[in-house]
This record gives structure tokens, sequence and C-alpha cells, in this order.
């Protein structure tokens, strides 16, 4: 369990009991619970692994182990309750211990210095993380939420534990739509296709909903008319085939690989792609930069960065993401081509009408699809070649992909396709797969939003009216501090956006989420103004103390004053708060650390009841200051808690 458990299982190994079974404290700490009531103690030791190795039924091991116990130190008392050892706990020592351990640990003033929970287990190894990567040319929709920020979360739980994270951005910016979308502003805009042949940006003022519109028309006029199914697939493959021609060296004695006219229209169709990507980033760039994320583009060429990627790696992936498209493998290295070449010399990939597939589960699942029966490069092709590139680049101890649990097949294709190649390290990739967030719809109904169905919610307008929301509120609440615009507006922002992103986060992510405006903004229940207000709050105590007995010295808080069972259980959450935060990283689970914060904010809140008499901040000023420095821990793991989650903390509200 926690760090508690750990100094509580070392003593318990220093008994006769304990020794002489061979029980060190590693299998103590391991081996222990929360007895079902408080009553019957404070921890339960579990005895059944260890039964048979001692040739006893585990209630006669739990009374042989407590015969040579010494309860001095944490464990106050010890007795055998059927196949458990339970003990009870000196509260004072322990809540000393734990509010010793936060401060130490949360020393700085400042939230990024707080430190409790971490540890070093990951020191030396790097993960890769895939996240976000929603496709260009199509406006943020609400479900790359739940990718970036399940991903944004995960990556710096890891880098809590040591590790090296490199945050990837896979762009879906390469793929036969784009031949559609190319096709479409031909047909449509011919001026635009027209101006392409002499500017590199010939798009204009296009926004990214304007794009899709494009493609979409596009795409449902296709539907019915084969000719322009065909314009479109030729128009990617004169973008693919430019682009190779860039990158293979002709051969000795032979020509250019293109005539004149495919360089012609091989440039107008790159430059459309290009800038369409353009658009598409100015555009997600604006929300990243709300939810708290940055990215760049890889490589990374502007002398500034690539400047602190040479000198500090560490400080740059842990500042930065990176966005490296899948159009990388395809127009910046061919590692796309080469893989294919290698998945054919091996004979792992076969042909099939006309296609290159690999079979990568006999004939149990649908063959992965490497190359499409035009010729065109696959989104599973580029994943391979994707895959191998961050290997050799960051080698990777570990890799995981945050994407919907729509693309589980693609995943376990894409694994065991690497296998077959020889990659072992697709043992050491994984999906990350989260749910649907749910919207009800007129009918009552819970649905995921639908492009198609034209009932699609754009992340930008979701955030923009929780931020609006959280002003509202404030006005109407706060009016002194609304007519202070810059700090409203902070306010607002990392309020409205924490509302949505706790929201996302406190629940497994494998469920679906219904998305009720009312529960995210609720500032009673287990949601995240509620928990940034309960993070102020602890401020405001604070600077009460302040106000009454002046600036008060924490670890000089008497932890024997703190002798309400409410009390005593924050101390038990608090203590547990690093296991949860291992747990968590470990299982890409960020809602192991959202249930944690809940609770502790629920018996926080318990705790002011229990004191509504004698008050944290009241006349005795030693009980005052010990309940202080309970408050001050509080705040502090609250706090901590809340950043891992990639949620911003105010300070005022
Ligand atoms: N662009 C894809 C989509 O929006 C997600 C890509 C996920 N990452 C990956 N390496 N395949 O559905």
């Amino acid at each position: 369990m926690g760090f508690l458990e750990d100094r509580v299982a070392a003593e318990m190994a220093q008994w006769s009991g304990f020794a002489a079974g061979g029980i060190d404290a590693k299998k103590i700490s391991e081996n222990f619970s929360r007895p079902p009531k408080p009553e019957l103690g404070d921890l339960a030791f579990a005895t059944f692994k260890f039964a048979k190795d001692a040739g006893l039924k585990p209630n006669e091991l739990a009374a042989k182990l407590i015969e040579g116990a010494k309860p001095e130190g944490l464990v106050v008392q010890a007795n055998a309750a059927g196949p458990y050892v339970n003990v009870r706990l000196n509260r004072t020592l322990a809540a000393k211990a734990v509010l010793e351990e936060v401060e130490m640990r949360s020393a700085g003033a400042e939230p990024q210095d707080w430190r409790f929970g971490d540890s070093e287990a990951g020191r030396g190894k790097t993960l890769v993380i895939d996240l976000s990567s929603p496709n260009i040319a199509k406006p943020l929709a609400v479900h790359h939420l739940r990718s970036t920020m399940i991903g944004y979360s995960i990556k710096k739980l890891r880098e809590s534990q040591g590790w090296r994270v490199v945050g990837i951005n896979h762009l879906g910016d390469w793929g036969t739509g784009f031949g559609k979308l190319i096709a479409g502003i031909k047909k449509y805009f011919p001026q635009l296709a027209e101006a392409a042949k002499t500017s590199d940006r010939p798009l204009g003022a296009m926004t990214v909903q304007e794009l899709n519109e494009t493609y979409a028309r596009f795409n449902k006029e296709s539907k019915d008319d084969d000719g322009l199914a065909e314009a479109g697939r030729d128009e990617f493959a004169v973008l693919e085939r430019y682009i190779e021609a860039l990158l293979t060296k002709p051969a000795e004695g032979e020509g250019n690989r293109l005539d004149d006219q495919a360089r012609e229209s091989g440039i107008v169709n790159f430059r459309i792609w290009e800038h369409a990507r353009e658009i598409s980033l100015t555009e997600f760039e604006r929300m990243y930069t709300h939810l708290g994320l940055s990215f760049r583009m890889w490589p990374v060429v502007d002398e500034v960065h690539a400047k602190v990627l040479t000198e500090e790696p560490e400080s740059f992936y842990r500042e930065h993401c990176i966005y490296v498209g899948e159009s990388y493998y395809v127009t910046a290295e061919d590692l796309c081509r080469r893989l294919i070449a290698d998945a054919v010399a091996n004979k792992v990939a076969e042909e099939s009408e006309g296609a290159l597939v690999i079979f990568t589960h006999g004939a149990k699942k649908p063959p992965l699809m490497l190359v499409k029966n035009d010729g065109a490069t696959s989104y599973h092709a580029r994943d391979m070649a994707a895959a191998l590139y961050r290997k050799r680049h960051w080698g990777l101890d570990e890799m995981t992909y945050v994407v919907g649990g729509e693309q589980k097949l693609h995943f376990e294709q894409l694994f065991k396709a690497l296998e077959l190649l020889g990659h072992d390290f697709a043992k050491r990739c994984s999906h990350t797969d989260f749910g649907l967030l749910l919207f009800q719809q007129s009918d009552g109904k819970w649905a995921k939003t639908s492009t198609r169905k034209g009932t699609a919610i754009m992340l930008e307008d979701l955030l923009d009216e929780a931020v609006q929301a959280v002003r509202d509120i404030i006005a109407e609440k706060n009016p002194e501090l609304a007519q202070d615009a810059s700090l409203r507006e902070h306010i607002a922002h990392a309020v409205g956006v924490g509302a949505v992103v706790f929201n996302d986060l406190k629940n497994g992510r494998r469920n679906n989420i219904k998305f009720d405006w009312d529960a995210v903004l609720d500032f009673q229940g287990e949601s995240g103004p509620y928990m940034q207000m309960q993070y102020v709050r602890m401020g405001s105590v604070t600077e009460k103390f302040r106000a009454v007995y002046g600036e008060p010295v924490f670890e000089d808080g008497n932890a024997g004053r703190l002798n309400l069972d409410e009390e005593w259980r924050i101390v038990q959450q608090l203590a547990g708060f690093p296991d949860a935060v291992a747990k968590a990283s470990s299982e890409f689970e960020p809602s192991i650390v959202a249930r944690h914060l809940v609770e502790l904010a629920s018996l926080t809140s318990s705790w002011w009841t229990a004191t509504k008499d004698t008050r944290i901040v009241g006349d005795d000023r030693e009980l005052s200051l010990a309940r202080l420095r309970l408050v001050n821990a509080i705040r502090k793991v609250l706090g901590r808690g809340l950043q891992l989650l990639g949620m911003e903390l105010v300070e005022r509200m």
C-alpha cells in the first residue's frame, strides 16, 4: 500500500513471529488491507499466502504470528482475527509521519514544486505516448478531447514516476481522403486550384470547417459517381507519386522520374495539401493552448527549441509534445516504402485482389491492409513505419496509443504484424482505449455525436460554453471578483476548462461518459469546480489563520491534537496518495487519482461539518495550528493531484 504501511510493515517484520516465518517487510506491506470496520483496527495483514509454507491453517498462523508481537512505535496493538492479523496504530505518530512526509516533499510555495507522490521508479526509462492525433482538414471534435486529456494526464503521471515521456501527435495528415479534398477543391473552387500553380498558400482564407465541407460534399457526390471517385483516387496517387519521386534519386542514366506534366500536377496537389495542413494546425493550436499543451513540429528546426532539445532533452520532452504526422513517414523519410519492401521480402505480406495484405490472425480476422489496390499506402502501413521510427529514435521501453475503443482491431493487427516482422518490442506496445462521450439528443436518448448526422459538437464551442458558464457564476456569486477582468478571465478559463477535463477523467477511461452540463458545472458534486473550490478553501483557511495568529509554521502543528476520527481518515487518505499515483501511472488510468481526490475532498467536507463548533481556526491557538497543518497537507496533495490530471490551479474563485 502506501509509505505509512511500509513503515508499519518494517516494524512488524522485527517481531519474532514474522522473522521466524521469513515474512519480510515487503511481503507484509503487500498483504495489508483496510479492515472492513474501523473498530477492528487500522490495518489487516492477510495470512493466506503464507499458511501453506508454514504448514498451518491461516487462522493458526495468524495466532502464531502475534505470539512474538512487541507493539511499540507505530503499532500499539495487534490481535489475530481469524486469518488476519489486525493492528491498531498510534494515530499521533502516524499523523506526524504522514504530515512530515507531505511537508518535506512539497516544501516550495509553488504547486509545481509539490512532489509528494512522486517516485524514481521509472528513472532512465522512456515511454512513447501517441495522443490526440486528430485528422487534419476536419474540426477537432469532442472525442479528441478524451485522447488529448487522458494522454496528457498519463504523460504527467509517468513523469512523476521518473519516466521520460515522449508525447507524439500522430496527425492524420495523409491518406486517400486528401485525394478527395484536392479533387473537391479543383471541382468547386477552380480558381484556388489555379492559384496553386504559382502560390504555395493557395487556399486563401479558407477555414477548417470549409475544408471539411468541401471534402464531405465531394465524398457524398462521389458515392454515386464512379468518375468522381476515380478522380479522388487519382489526385492522391499524383500526390504520393510526386513525393516518392522527390525522395528516390533516379538511377544512373535514368532521367527524371516524373514528366513535366506529372511534376506540375504534383506540385499543385502538394501545395493544396500543405496549406490545408497549415490552416488546420493553426486552429488546433488554439485548442491545445486552451488545454495547456504545447506541440512542436518534428523535426524541430526552430533555433530556440532545437537548442533546448539538444542541450536539455529532458526538459524539452516535459514541456512539449511533438507533431509527427502520418505524412512524415512518406514525405520526409521513405520509411513506409522500405517497410513495405521488407514485408514483401520476408514473405510476411502477400498479394490479395491487387492489394498487399498481412494475415495477422490467420483466417480468424480480416487481414491488415498494407498497400491498397490503387498503390496507395495505408493507415496501417504508416502506423507500422511510425512504430519502427519511434523505436529507432527513442529506444522506447514502452509505447502506448491513446485511441478510442473503436480501433481495437487496428492495434491488435498492428502489434501482431510488427511481431511477424521480428520486432520484439511490439510486446511492449499497448492500446490505451477509452469509451465514448455521449450527449443527450432531442428525443432524450444519449448518443455519440456524428458529423454525418450533423450532431457533431465542436470542442471549441464546448470549452467556450464552459468558460462562459463559469464567468456567469462569478458575476452572480462574486461581483467583486468579476470587476477584476484579467483575474476573472484567468479563473473562468481554468475552472471552465477544468470542469470539462475533470468530467472526462473522473471515471474509468473505458466507460462511456454522459456529458451532462449540470453535473459538469455542479459546484457541490463530484466535479472539477468542486475540487478546485476545495483547494481554494484550504488557502482561505490559511489566510484566516494568518489574520488571527500571524504567519503559521506548519511543522510546529501538534499532531497529537488531531483526535477526531474525521482527521484520522484524512491522514490515511493522504498516506495513500503516492500509491494511487503509482497505480494510475502504471495502469494508464488517471481516474484512480481523480477518485482518490474525490474521496479526499469528501472526507474533508465531513471534517468541515464535524468541526463546525470548534472551527478549524478557533480560539485555541495550538488546536488551530494542528488543524491548519492538516489543511496545508490536504491543499498540497489536492493541488498536486489536480495538476497530474492536467488541470490548472486557481488561488481564488
Ligand atoms: N487520426 C486517427 C483518428 O482520428 C487517430 C490516430 C491514432 N494514432 C495512431 N497511431 N493510429 O481516428
